[in-house]
């Protein structure tokens, strides 16, 4: 891979999109292609293909999408099946079109089944029934991954699929409603914080066992696979299409995160936990071995990076 490689970030303005951005601009990548939601629907792949008719594309990170915490997950089952299916099918298509040197699908954990064991292996995937309160998600990003393996296949389309654990960072959605539960959580005590809350309510549980990645650990792992040889891919992979998992192997319970969260705000209130709110999986922390082998470690702590998106929301 070369620093004048033209490389297409589709989803720059979001969480890990962004995350990439700066990453890439940072190691002196001078092609770095971007175009904005309101200039380019992703969605539409007629306008894609023209938007794209007279630009090369070396490289492609897939990081645009529909994504949203359990809330927003279950309440939008079909905007999260339809725009996620509709973007990914444009992008892949446009990477056929172009006959694009690497292309990076980003799926998720969600894709498991709920009752996978853990750490949850990549070969878990298509071995169970699904969470249902992201099933929709979940489903479309399979088919991304099982498009992704046609192109692969069939047609000699280097892809690789990375599904990463739950991400935060600085760049996030922080809307209590509709953000993961990272920011949604850091949102909900800043403002019990600001308004001298006694006390602060959370969904769900608390049981949960979740495992997190920061962005910019999740930006490195993309561009150690961008940059990773296809006879290091081959020697590891054979001939399928490589699906690897991205995490941490830390694990928290979300009880333990509010707690962590709650000092890092200076919120001295007491925290209940709704049990009338659905928890979702039990615990999905990931086998994250094969990224591990391909060179990439997680570098951001836990609590590091939540000091460093709390501190950047406060002041
Ligand atoms: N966040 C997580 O916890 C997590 C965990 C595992 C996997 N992932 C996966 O990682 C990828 C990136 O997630 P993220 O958290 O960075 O998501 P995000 O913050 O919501 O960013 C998604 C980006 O996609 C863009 N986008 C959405 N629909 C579009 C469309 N129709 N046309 C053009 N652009 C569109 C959005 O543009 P606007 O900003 O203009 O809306 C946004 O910039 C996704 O594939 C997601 O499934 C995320």
């Amino acid at each position: 891979m070369k620093k004048t490689d033209s490389i297409f970030i589709a989803g720059h303005n979001g969480l890990v999109g962004n995350s990439v951005l700066n990453l890439l601009v940072k190691n002196g990548y001078q092609k770095i292609i971007t175009v904005d939601r309101k200039k380019l629907d992703l969605q539409d792949y007629k306008k894609v293909e023209k938007f794209f008719k007279n630009i090369k594309i070396d490289y492609m990170i897939m990081a645009a999408a529909r994504a949203g915490g359990i809330m927003a997950n279950s309440a939008n089952q079909k905007d999260f099946f339809l725009q996620n299916i509709e973007i990914q099918n444009s992008l892949l298509k446009l990477a056929l079109k172009k006959r694009v040197k690497r292309t990076i699908f980003l799926g998720t954990s969600c894709i498991y089944p709920k009752f996978s064991k853990t750490p949850i292996k990549e070969e878990s995937l298509l071995t169970g029934k699904l969470e249902k309160t992201n099933q929709c998600y979940a489903i479309a990003k399979i088919a991304g991954i099982k498009l992704s393996e046609a192109l692969f296949e069939d047609y000699k389309l280097d892809i690789i699929c990375l599904m990463p654990t739950n991400v935060y960072g600085i760049n996030d959605n922080f809307d209590k409603f509709n953000g993961h539960v990272i920011p949604a959580m850091i949102s909900k005590f800043i403002h019990a914080k600001k308004n001298n809350a006694k006390q602060i309510k959370l969904l769900g549980s608390g049981k949960p066992l979740r495992e997190f990645i920061h962005s910019n650990d999740l930006a490195n792992a993309i561009l150690t696979c961008l940059k990773i040889s296809k006879n290091r891919l081959r020697s590891l992979f054979k001939s399928s299409m490589p699906i690897i998992n991205v995490g941490t192997g830390e694990n928290i319970s979300i009880f333990k995160l509010a707690n962590t969260i709650s000092e890092l705000v200076g919120f001295s209130g007491r925290i209940i936990f709704d049990r009338k709110y659905p928890d979702g999986t039990y615990q999905k922390n990931l086998n994250s071995n094969k990224i591990y082998s391909l060179g990439w470690k997680p570098s951001i702590k836990l609590t590091k990076g939540l000091k460093e998106v709390i501190d950047n929301k406060l002041y």
